[in-house]
Formats: structure tokens, C-alpha cells, sequence
């Protein structure tokens, strides 16, 4: 005889539904592309990838074996939240003598950069709060924001990054929390805020009472021209802004390690928000990156003289692949270049074309919180080889032609 059982006699009630924010935030759609373009035989200058021929495999291996030889116990163990002090000083050591006066405890160590973004929008959004941003902007920058219900308005840019006096404008207007900006090679236009907007936004932030969320996981991955410093380190910011940094450009995206200084207040919210995101980032790979970080510097020299030869083939290659009337930007480091093809282009409704072609790029239009530009793309030069990115603009020709 079968027993039925008493909660299955009734009809399945619903379960309750998620939470608006995430009902309201989509997946990203650059993920989505990338998913299309995933064949092997596709060049793809859609993804954000640094080249993986070029990860020091032996150097990396080195650093865990002898982490894990040396100090096991503490290397697979629980940490604390902050992360390794060893780790910590070495990169306090290079954000100093890279004109940053920092201590380790001014650094809290992250699971990514990325984790960064999320820890600042839990640190400091109520649901409804304004946060400006760069337009166009990094995708995922908007995702983390929109999670944490913030409002999300636009700044206007140029060629060279954001525009100061609409910034102070829309400060004074939607009176927000921070302003998010990737001030050095920025993803996706490449471009590069110069010293003197900096010092301006480092003015505005101090004057109108405003945080400043300074993003830079590409600085050291400059292939010509002077160092700007850190929007951090001009006078008005010192005591407002919160600063990125990544290994995932310099060292491997895998290991998920990067790190962030703030003052001291806003790093123990985020330090909190991260005890109840994750504890902490992995030992291993903290203790490992520490000890990589004396060879990171001749490490990050050889990636750049390649990562140059790939821009230079992109840039060579461009004026024959874009229809006339094209215009794009020479990045001065990074990993993207920005190009505006002529207005009758829409490069989403194109993309689909240009894949039959086994060639990828991100159309713009997702980058924009403002109003989008339909015309825009996205390149990035470092992953392919000279060669293939010479093959790949090719293509790229003949699917916009098409
Ligand atoms: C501007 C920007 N910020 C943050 C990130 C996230 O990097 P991470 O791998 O350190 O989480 C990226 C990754 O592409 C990025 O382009």
C-alpha cells in the first residue's frame, strides 16, 4: 500500500520569489558574448583575457610549492579577514614607492578586485543612494552597484576621461555617495584621465563632500609615456578615497587576489562586509603572491614589451578593417582600445555577422549607464599574437562589410 505523505495531499504552494535586486540586475551581458564566441577557431577581441602564454607558470608553481613546503600549517589554514600581513607590507612597500605613502594597515586584501567594488557598494549604499560613474563604464562596476539598489547616474566624458565641471554639476544635483572611476587605462575606452583633471577631482571630492572609488587594475601596464599618479595621492582626496588594485593583470586572474586602501573607518565596514562575504581570501595564494612579489616587477616588464607589440599590430591593422569615418583611440597602456565607427553602424545588431565571420568584438552599448552609443566597440589587443590579430582584423572587415 502506498503512504502518501501528508504535505504531498496538498497542492505545491510557490515558493516566495527573489529579491527584487535580484530579479532587477542581469546577468552581464559581455558573459553572454563571450559564451557565443567560445569556439576555438573565433579570434576573440571580445573577452578581458591577459594572454595565458604569457603566465610565469614555473615562477607561480615555485612560489606555491615553497609555500606549501615552508609553512603549510599556516598556508591551508583560516586566516584573518584582513589578509596576510606578509603579503600586506610587500604591497604596501610598492604602493609607497609608487608615491602613496602606505602602511599594511592601511590595505585590506581582496578576493579580486572585483570583490572590492562589491565590499564598498555593501560599506556605503542604502537602497535608492546615488552613485556616479564614468560613461561608458566597466560592466561589472555597474552590476555591483545595481545589487546594492543604487542609483546609477552617468558623468559625461571625453577623449581623455571625465568631464570635471559636469561632475561637480551633478554632484551639487544627485547629491551621491561616490564617484566611480577607473582614472588610468580605463576599461573599456583605454583612455587615460590626465594629472591636472585628476587634481580637480581630487578638489571636487573635498569640497562637495564626496567619496572617490579609484579603480586600477592596468596602471603598471603602461607601454609609452609618463605615470600619472593616483587620483589617491592629490591633495583633498587623501581622507575620501578608496583605491584598487589587482593582481589578475600583472601576475594571473586565477589566483583572485586583490587589494584595497581606505581610510580608516571605511576599510573596518569593509572588512566586516567581507568576514560575511567570504572570512577571508585564500592563505595559499596570498602567502604564494608575497613571495611572487620580488620577481613580479621583471615578471610585469616582459608582459609589457609583448602586450606593446599587440597594440602596435592593432593600431597598424585598424585604418584597413573600420569603414570610413571610423575614428578609435590610442590606448597609452591596458588592454582595450575604443573605436566609434560612422553613425549609421549599430555594432550589436552587427555582431552576430561578424561572429559568422570567427571574429569578436563587445559592442558598446552595455557599457553606457547614460544614454549608449550604438556605434561604439570594444577591442582588446593582448591576447592574440601579432599575427592572428592581423588575421583576426581581417575578418573583422569582411563582417562589417557584410
Ligand atoms: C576596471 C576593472 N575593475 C575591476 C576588475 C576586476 O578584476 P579582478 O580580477 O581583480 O576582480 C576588472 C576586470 O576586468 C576591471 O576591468
Amino acid at each position: 500500500m502506498t503512504v502518501i505523505q501528508p504535505a504531498l495531499q496538498h497542492a505545491r504552494a510557490v515558493v516566495p520569489p527573489l529579491a527584487a535586486r535580484a530579479r532587477s540586475v542581469g546577468g552581464s551581458p559581455l558573459r553572454d558574448i563571450l559564451a557565443v564566441t567560445a569556439r576555438p577557431e573565433v579570434i576573440n577581441f571580445a573577452g578581458g583575457l591577459p594572454a595565458p602564454e604569457l603566465f610565469d607558470r614555473e615562477g607561480i608553481a615555485a612560489a606555491f610549492r615553497d609555500v606549501l613546503a615552508e609553512t603549510p600549517a599556516q598556508a591551508l589554514q583560516y586566516a584573518t579577514t584582513e589578509g596576510e600581513p606578509i603579503l600586506r607590507t610587500g604591497l604596501a612597500a610598492r604602493i609607497s614607492a609608487r608615491g602613496l605613502a602606505t602602511d599594511a594597515d592601511d590595505l585590506l586584501i581582496t578576493t579580486g578586485s572585483q570583490q572590492g567594488l562589491s565590499l564598498l557598494a555593501t560599506a556605503l549604499l542604502d537602497p535608492g543612494d546615488a552613485v556616479l560613474v564614468e560613461d561608458p563604464c566597466y560592466l561589472a562596476a555597474l552590476q555591483a552597484f545595481g545589487f546594492a539598489g543604487a542609483r546609477v547616474v552617468a558623468v559625461p566624458g571625453d577623449a581623455h576621461g571625465v568631464d570635471v565641471r559636469a561632475l561637480e554639476e551633478l554632484v551639487a544635483r544627485e547629491r551621491p555617495k561616490f564617484f566611480y572611476t577607473v582614472p588610468t587605462f580605463q576599461n573599456p575606452t583605454g583612455r587615460t584621465l590626465p594629472a591636472e583633471r585628476r587634481a580637480a577631482v581630487a578638489e571636487v571630492a573635498a569640497r562637495c563632500g564626496l567619496w572617490i572609488v579609484e579603480d586600477d587594475p592596468y596602471g603598471e601596464l603602461r607601454y609609452e609615456g609618463e605615470r600619472v599618479p593616483w587620483i589617491a595621492s592629490y591633495p583633498g582626496a587623501e581622507d575620501r578615497t578608496a583605491l584598487l588594485g589587482s593582481f589578475s593583470k600583472v601576475m594571473a586572474p586565477g589566483v583572485r587576489l586583490g587589494w584595497l586602501r581606505a581610510p580608516a573607518a571605511l576599510r573596518r565596514a569593509c572588512v566586516v562586509a567581507k568576514q560575511a562575504a567570504d572570512l577571508h581570501t585564500p592563505t595559499v595564494n596570498q602567502l604564494a603572491a608575497a613571495r611572487y612579489l620580488t620577481g613580479l616587477d621583471a615578471h610585469v616588464a616582459r608582459v609589457r614589451d609583448v602586450y606593446r607589440e599587440r597594440r602596435d599590430a592593432m593600431l597598424a591593422g585598424l585604418p584597413g578593417a573600420l569603414p570610413e569615418g571610423s575614428t578609435w583611440g590610442r590606448p597609452e597602456g591596458g588592454m582595450f582600445l575604443w573605436a566609434r565607427l560612422p553613425q549609421s553602424y549599430d555594432t550589436t545588431a552587427l555582431l552576430p555577422k561578424v561572429v559568422q565571420q570567427d571574429v569578436a568584438y563587445v559592442p558598446g552599448a552595455p557599457f553606457y549607464a547614460g544614454e549608449p552609443d550604438p556605434s561604439t566597440l570594444r577591442l582588446c589587443f593582448v591576447t592574440q599574437t601579432p599575427e592572428e590579430i592581423g588575421e583576426g582584423l581581417k575578418r573583422l572587415r569582411k563582417g562589417l562589410r557584410s
